[in-house]
């Protein structure tokens, strides 16, 4: 029952006019950005689209109890389905592409397979993995980590956004935790993704092919003095955690410099959070990530006793809690071989966080990248051209066709 009959028109075409009908959702007027967050609104709307696509081309769209969804062409017993795909919600102001693109491009290449009057031998399944930034539950990967046992279902299920809401409650059920026969029927994960970074337009290739994601995790600094009066506090009777705080975030940055790493301090919070008082408490969210293990491990230590040493001379106090890591992921090497030696593009690693990296340890997983012009993400400013997009619909459905061929 294969319904969905392919319009004409050229790949170009069809990308606009899929791309179009999500571009408005989620989009905030002020920034241009994208507010795009886990199980909100915006992002409910766009999991119902996916359904609606999955109903046009007649794949029935199974949720795995943890908030992803897969839309199954072929049969849903076989262990054996090639998957792609990826996640709509977005950082806080982040751009269109990080996520969505996989998720359009998948659809486009289901339709370029049945053009092409391609019959998979094996089944084709869509995917759409929930809380991949991380951005409204703190855990990034949420939902593939839930699927392949990297987190506890009961602390995922608790995890608070800002306003207090839990995880399981905004998924309306406590999480299910670890699906190994699902995952046992995925014989290969290729996740598309827009470029994060300058590869792609240094080696002028509209599409590379991924072998590695760094290391790297996110650690939450808390520290805490006394609040008083700004006015009335001389200097030297203060114990003002913002100066601990904002030496640790110097410190980051000359940490990371020192190993080619990179550390960010993209979040704070500050208690009471008033010009004129010094703060009780200063919480900062350290996102550190490195090519090699020990150099992240090294950098996390050398801030962390740096802060440590700070803290004894402000008075105030430190507390360093590890709020999740991801560890370095090598994809499949022979997959990432036979998809660049097939689409003739380059390999490259990436510092970038995505659902292919946690899924890699338990299906061998590939990625391809689309060119990003202007080499930024996670901001507005994020982009793609409409022709690399459809170079990378194209290389995907190239991919896909080798993948579940005979
Ligand atoms: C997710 O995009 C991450 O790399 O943080
Ligand atoms: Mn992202
Ligand atoms: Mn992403
Ligand atoms: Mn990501």
């Amino acid at each position: 029952m294969l319904t969905h009959t392919v319009e004409e028109g050229p790949l170009l075409n069809r990308f606009r006019t899929l791309w179009d009908e999500i571009a408005p959702i989620g989009r905030d007027e002020r920034s241009d950005g994208y507010l795009r967050y886990a199980l909100t609104e915006p992002e409910l709307r766009l999991r119902e689209w996916f359904r609606a696509q999955a109903d046009e081309r007649g794949m029935p769209v199974a949720e795995d109890g943890n908030g992803n969804l897969f839309a199954w062409w072929g049969d849903p017993d076989a262990s054996d389905a090639v998957l792609t795909g990826s996640h709509f919600d977005s950082v806080p102001h982040g751009g269109a592409y990080d996520g969505p693109l996989g998720i359009v491009s998948a659809w486009l290449a289901v339709d370029e397979l049945r053009a092409a009057g391609v019959t998979p031998t094996r089944p084709l399944v869509v995917a759409a993995f929930v809380e991949e930034e991380g951005a409204r539950f703190g855990v990034p990967c949420l939902g593939s980590r839930l699927l392949t046992g990297q987190i506890d279902a009961e602390r995922a299920g608790a995890l608070r956004d800002a306003a207090g809401v839990s995880f399981a409650e905004a998924l309306g059920a406590r999480p299910a935790g670890p699906g190994p026969a699902l995952l046992g029927r995925f014989a290969a994960f290729v996740e598309l993704h827009v470029e994060q970074g300058r590869a792609l337009i240094e080696q002028a290739a509209p599409v590379g092919v991924a072998t590695a994601i760094w290391p790297h995790g996110r650690w939450r600094f808390d520290f805490t003095g006394e609040a008083n009066h700004a006015g009335t506090t001389r200097m030297a009777d203060r114990r003002d955690p913002m100066l601990t705080y904002a030496f640790t975030v110097l410190a980051a940055n000359k940490e990371a410099r020192l190993r080619d790493a990179h550390a960010t301090v993209g979040r704070v919070a500050v208690e009471p959070n008033a010009t004129n008082a010094i703060p009780s408490r200063v919480t900062g969210w350290l996102d550190a990530r490195a090519a090699e293990p020990e150099t992240l491990t090294g950098l996390v230590e050398a801030v962390r006793a740096k802060a440590a040493e700070r803290a004894r001379r402000d008075g105030t106090e430190i507390a360093l809690t590890e709020e999740s890591v991801t560890p370095l992921v090598a994809f499949d090497g022979g997959l990432a071989d036979r998809l660049a030696t097939l689409l003739d593009a380059p390999v490259l690693p990436t510092g970038a966080g995505h659902d292919a990296g946690v899924l890699a340890a338990h299906v061998p997983t590939a990625m391809l990248f689309v060119r990003n012009p202007t080499g930024v993400s996670h901001s507005p400013a994020e982009s793609a051209t409409d022709a690399d997009c459809a170079a990378g619909v194209t290389a995907l459905a190239r991919v896909l066709t080798e993948l579940t061929g005979p």
